[in-house]
């Protein structure tokens, strides 16, 4: 019987081809079938037992066949046996990389000069270098028509792709960490669960200066198109986080609320716009016009080279 390699290899080969089949054939995710599905570690103890057991049962029909041969085929049989074990496919691949002449013919390749003694094979290029060697050139080849005759993308190219997808990333990261919002990020926020969210943030925090319908009171009114500090979601958020000019009573909030609730409680009040308040104030500061959605950060009344409306 020809054994092709011995069973501490078999088995093992054998047992991870099924592995990664079954690796590879099952979804799971992002996870190892094995960890999604721990019933699968049953089915791999299966399979290894019945590895196990055929190697067992092919083992016995040796044994038995072996008992029936002759004594001088049993002798036969074992010699043979025993240079098989040998990795002759081994040895023969090694040969053919390395180029190397058996120990025997090397007399072959014997140059015929000697320094005392030391004498020189002129043996061959390994061919695994030479292979490597005519790769490298046929690399060059290719390389130099793809970028410097037909010019394929160059180093700059590569980076803009690189930095666009990392700008996609970033993107796709922030809407999923919209706490990160901040003054240069705010974008006013639609979704009505943020709307509802902002809502009751306004109804506990801001009413008793601003009324439950934004119409004003302490502070200015928030549903006409007059803003002191800047209309806008930059701006209305901007007040929101920094708070008023001071002495005027409307504090940074930055302390008590997180980003993600000063931009809901901002786009809130932004929603408020146009709505009939019961008692408006009248209008304080300018008219706010959002021209092409630009909403750029106005400068403070209250800070230095200011242009704003006079402060009163
Ligand atoms: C203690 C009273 C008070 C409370 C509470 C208060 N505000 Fe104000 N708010 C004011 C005053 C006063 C101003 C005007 C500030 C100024 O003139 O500099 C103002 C201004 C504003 C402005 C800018 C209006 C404009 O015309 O530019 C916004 C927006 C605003 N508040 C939103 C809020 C929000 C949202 C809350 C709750 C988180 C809140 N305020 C809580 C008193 C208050």
């Amino acid at each position: 019987m020809k054994t092709m390699s011995p069973w501490w290899i078999r088995i093992p080969v054998l047992f991870f081809i099924i592995f990664g089949l079954m690796e590879y054939s099952i979804d799971a995710g992002d996870q190892l079938v094995i960890v999604k599905y721990p019933i699968s570690l049953l089915f791999l103890l299966l399979v290894l037992m019945l590895l196990i057991g055929i190697e067992l049962i092919l083992n016995s029909i040796e044994n038995v066949l072996f008992q029936t041969l002759s004594k001088e085929a049993k002798e036969r049989y074992l010699t043979a046996k025993t240079t098989k074990r040998e990795w002759a496919w081994g040895k023969r691949i090694w040969q053919k990389l390395t180029g190397n002449k058996p120990l025997e013919e090397e007399g072959e390749i014997i140059l015929d000069h000697n320094y005392d003694g030391i004498r020189e094979l002129d043996n061959e290029l390994p061919p695994w270098w030479v292979y490597m060697f005519y790769a490298t050139i046929v690399f060059a080849v290719v390389y130099m028509a793809r970028f410097h005759i037909f010019n394929g993308y160059d180093q700059d190219i590569e980076y803009q792709q690189e930095v666009a997808e990392a700008q996609m990333a970033i993107e796709e990261y922030k809407k999923n960490a919209k706490d990160l919002v901040d003054i240069n990020t705010v974008e006013f926020l639609a979704d009505p669960i943020d709307l509802k969210a902002g809502e009751s943030i306004f109804r506990s925090n801001c009413i008793a200066c601003h009324m439950a319908d934004g119409g004003g009171g302490i502070g200015p009114n928030l549903t006409d198109e007059y803003w002191i500090l800047g209309g806008g979601i930059k701006n209305v958020f901007h007040t929101i986080s920094e708070g008023g000019r001071d002495g005027k009573g409307m504090i940074a909030w930055k302390q008590n609320l997180k980003p993600l609730e000063m931009a809901q409680v901002a786009s809130y009040v932004l929603s408020l716009q146009g709505k009939e308040a019961a008692a408006p104030k009248d209008p304080e500061g300018t008219l706010w016009q959002d021209d092409n959605g630009s909403n750029d950060i106005k400068e403070r009344p209250d800070e230095p080279n200011a242009v704003g409306p006079d402060p009163s």
